[in-house]
């Protein structure tokens, strides 16, 4: 592919469909998400407002990270308290399907939606790429971001139309057109990570403390792996228990699953052959966050297992 045609005529899209406009975008971290925002801002400049929806469910110390790579960009990013929307849609659910749905109509429909009144913009730049279409399509999965694909026609359900300028591509080639955009390296090379955030890495309900044990688990397996090449890696809690025993004492704590694998496209994916001592290291560590007393290393490969758990 060739990236500076593609950057080319996807820019020269958005200013043809958005002409006088105004287009919202939001920020989610990950790679596809960021290279639409510059790809966005490069073609419409300032006639594109950013946003980065804290929705409680992210990683540690991830939106002001973010507001501060695009910053350092030259790009101003809002950064929108939504914690408490999204926490009280999530409360008492356990079902994947239905924790998906909250969180897509949460962030659509009341604070997107608000957000684009207030704006008064009328377009959406997007960052869904092929693969989310295709699973969604197949019935795989239901892909929060995903809406024309569903039969939902975002103009007349929430009064905005949807721009999708990565819809041809794949993860790789996202990442081609993230470093011919010049983005920093950490960005181009970032690990995909899920709309849904931790909410596609806890089974069961979403609570504040089961997200702030994921959110440290997350970390801690992103630390260590960091330099591991690996494709993708991630951690989830099970809602399950097991039990253990810790200073003497009986305990019934809680799993964390560790999962790192090897894939070109998320299509298809193995699990990594990671060293033992890598493993035991991240073990020690996961077991010493509160209430956690297992840590499992998932060896599936996809099919038949997803990547994420929910
Ligand atoms: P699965 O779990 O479907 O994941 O095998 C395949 C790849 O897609 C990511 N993923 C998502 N990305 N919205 C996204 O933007 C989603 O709802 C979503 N679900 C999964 C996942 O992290 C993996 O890289």
């Amino acid at each position: 592919m060739d990236c500076n045609k593609f950057i080319e005529e996807q820019s020269a899209e958005l200013k043809k469909t958005v002409g006088g406009g105004l287009a919202i975008n939001a920020l989610s971290g990950g790679v596809d998400s960021a290279v639409c925002t510059v790809l966005g801002h490069r073609a419409l400049g300032k006639q594109l407002k950013t946003v980065f929806v804290d929705n409680a469910i992210m990683r540690e110390g991830e939106p002001q990270r973010v507001v501060s790579a695009f910053a350092a960009m030259g790009i101003p990013v809002e950064l929108v308290d939504a914690r408490a929307d999204f926490l009280g849609a999530l409360k008492g659910l356990t079902d994947p399907e239905e924790k998906r749905k909250a969180i897509t109509s949460t962030f659509y429909q009341m604070v997107f939606g608000k957000l684009v009144r207030e704006s008064g913009a009328k377009f959406l730049v997007h960052g869904t790429i092929l693969t989310d279409i295709e699973e969604t399509v197949a019935g795989i999965k239901r892909q929060h971001n995903i809406l024309a694909q569903l039969g939902i026609d975002p103009q007349k359900e929430y009064g905005y139309q949807v721009l999708e300028p990565l819809k041809t591509l794949r993860k790789d080639g996202v990442r081609a057109v993230a470093k011919a955009l010049g983005m920093p390296d950490e960005m181009v090379h970032r690990i995909p990570f899920p709309g849904p955030a931790l909410a596609a890495r806890i089974v069961g309900e979403i609570t504040e403390e089961r997200l702030a044990t994921v959110r440290k688990a997350t970390a801690i397996v992103e630390e260590e792996l960091k330099d591991s090449g690996a494709f993708q890696y991630l951690a989830v809690l099970l809602n399950d228990y097991a039990t253990g025993i810790r200073n003497n004492q009986r305990e019934f704590g809680q799993i964390i699953v560790v999962r790192c694998i090897e894939s070109v496209d998320a299509r298809t994916a193995t699990a990594t052959e990671l060293p033992w001592k890598k493993l035991n290291r991240i073990c020690e560590r996961v077991v010493e966050i509160p209430g956690v007393n297992r840590c499992l290393y998932d060896l599936t490969p996809k099919p038949p297992a997803t990547v994420e758990y929910v």
